[in-house]
């Protein structure tokens, strides 16, 4: 199903722990996520990825819908060597949702 932005918010608590959104967003573990959605990857200034992340950058990686779906679905095994320690999320609609809500931040 399409995914719902108010949903996603709720979702987005998991995340929270690592990474902000919003207008006063800064990166903490993880970078800020504003206009991450088309976004190249390993893009957000004064962030210290990994060299996973890098590597990905060279080959012209972008965070389309897909792909961050793909990633968030099992972020090590996606990318293997990402610092992002997190399990990642089961069920597609927890994932549709939290990119939709996303979608609302660039
Ligand atoms: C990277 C999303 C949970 C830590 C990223 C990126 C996205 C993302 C889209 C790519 C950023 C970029 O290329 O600039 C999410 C979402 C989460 C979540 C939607 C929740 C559903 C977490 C959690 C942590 C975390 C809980 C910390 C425990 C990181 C780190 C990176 C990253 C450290 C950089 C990865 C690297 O350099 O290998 N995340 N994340 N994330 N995230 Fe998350």
């Amino acid at each position: 199903a399409e995914g719902d932005p108010a949903k996603g918010e709720k979702v987005f608590r998991k995340c929270k722990a690592c990474h902000t959104v919003g207008e006063d967003a800064k990166n903490k573990v993880g970078p800020h996520l504003n206009g991450i959605i088309d976004a190249e990857i390993a893009s957000v200034e004064g962030f210290k990825y990994s060299k996973a992340f890098l590597a990905k950058k060279t080959e012209g990686l972008v965070w389309s819908e897909a792909e961050i779906d793909a990633y968030l679905t099992k972020p090590k095994k996606h990318l293997p060597g990402t610092k992002m320690s997190f399990a990642g999320l089961r069920k597609e609609q927890d994932r549709a949702d939290v990119i939709a809500y996303l979608k609302n931040f660039d």
